[in-house]
């Protein structure tokens, strides 16, 4: 696929090759304005049974857009900090009306609530962590996922209650999220981080090495030749500033699907493909559970004993299994052209 197909530049993300007809929420959030996405997140949280979040938060974060005379710039990437270890948390986001924005502010959310769930007595400050980095991407994408299902956004009223979804493309537009990501998180970045720390990946080649990874793994090309002088990589700000860490995102993803497919078949008993975490007690009790252990268990351990099972992408197969029937139906005689396996 050609890269400007895609207005990801990383192609990271293709949920905008589908319009899920009857769910977009671009408009009513643009109506409704970048303060309300954060505010309305908290309450969601809060309607989970978290708390209020301090009023520190709002006063030391750095939540919107900067005016371009401000006299500074900002990275604009969203991130989440743990500022003392304690109850200073604060978040950098550049948040604007959208749906990516909407995600963007329930993810880091959900590791501003993982500190303040950890940050008590019991746990001694240097294990005030995740139990492994990929929990701490999963709580708040989880969130995010929750929180543009059908049922949930019909129970807000964002969207019309009698709304026909074509669940197929419901699925796709998922898939194309979730999915996607992986061979771009624990593949590309992941490889060319290892090229470059571990194998001293030299300057000239830094493009040529991106690119090949990018069309291995993602099935991408450059919309035209990229010189070698440049090292478009660089453009990820994890590549700047999260060193050899992107693969986080790739264990949550898989995380997060088996804590989705645990609080739609235990908790709220609603089909995982249409739930509503909305005011849902036991939900935030478990996602607190899960929580306030913070780095203190072994995170294998810890999965067992919460979900009974170790790490495994079967839920993820699972929750997309209608998609695969669909798409072997709707491609029967084609050929595909990324292999399953590298
Ligand atoms: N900071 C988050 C990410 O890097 C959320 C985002 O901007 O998508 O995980
Ligand atoms: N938030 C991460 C990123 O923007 C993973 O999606 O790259
Ligand atoms: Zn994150």
């Amino acid at each position: 696929m050609p890269a400007h197909w895609l207005p990801n530049r990383w192609g990271q993300d293709w949920t905008a090759l589908v319009d899920v007809e009857g769910l977009n929420i671009d408009g009513y959030l643009k109506e409704k304005g970048p303060e309300f996405i954060v505010k309305q997140g908290e309450e969601f949280y809060i309607s989970l049974g978290f708390p209020q979040l301090p009023e520190t938060f709002y006063v030391k974060s750095s939540l919107y857009p900067v005016d371009a005379d401000a006299g500074y710039k900002k990275n604009n990437h969203a991130s989440a900090w743990h500022m003392d270890y304690d109850k200073d948390v604060r978040s950098l986001m550049s948040v604007e009306p959208n749906t990516e924005w909407w995600g963007t502010v329930l993810h880091e959310l959900g590791h501003i609530y993982y500190y303040s769930t950890y940050s008590t007595p019991q746990i001694p400050l240097i294990l005030r962590n995740g139990a492994n980095r990929g929990y701490h991407e999963a709580m708040g994408s989880l969130i995010g996922l929750a929180s543009l299902q059908k049922s949930f956004l019909q129970g807000r009223g964002m969207v019309d209650k009698n709304a026909k979804v074509d669940e197929a493309q419901l699925l796709m537009r998922e898939a194309l999220d979730y999915i996607v990501h992986i061979p771009w998180g624990a593949g590309v970045m992941t490889h060319f981080e290892n090229e470059l720390y571990a194998k001293n990946l030299s300057p000239d080649l830094m493009n040529q090495e991106w690119w090949s990874l990018v069309k291995k793994y993602q099935g991408i090309v450059p919309p035209s030749n990229r010189d070698d002088k440049y090292c478009d990589a660089a453009t990820k700000t994890h590549i700047v500033n999260d060193p050899a860490q992107y693969y986080d995102y790739s264990i949550s993803n898989v995380l997060l699907f088996m804590f989705h497919k645990h609080i739609s078949d235990k908790i709220l008993k609603q089909d995982s493909h249409n739930t509503n975490y909305w005011g849902s007690k036991a939900t935030g009790d478990f996602l607190k559970s899960l929580m306030e252990t913070g780095a203190t268990e072994d995170w294998r351990t810890h999965l067992k004993k919460h979900l009974g099972s170790e790490m495994s992408a079967k839920a993820m197969l699972d929750y997309f299994s209608p998609l695969m029937k669909y798409l072997k139906e709707q491609n029967k005689g084609r050929n595909y052209t990324l292999p399953e396996k590298i």
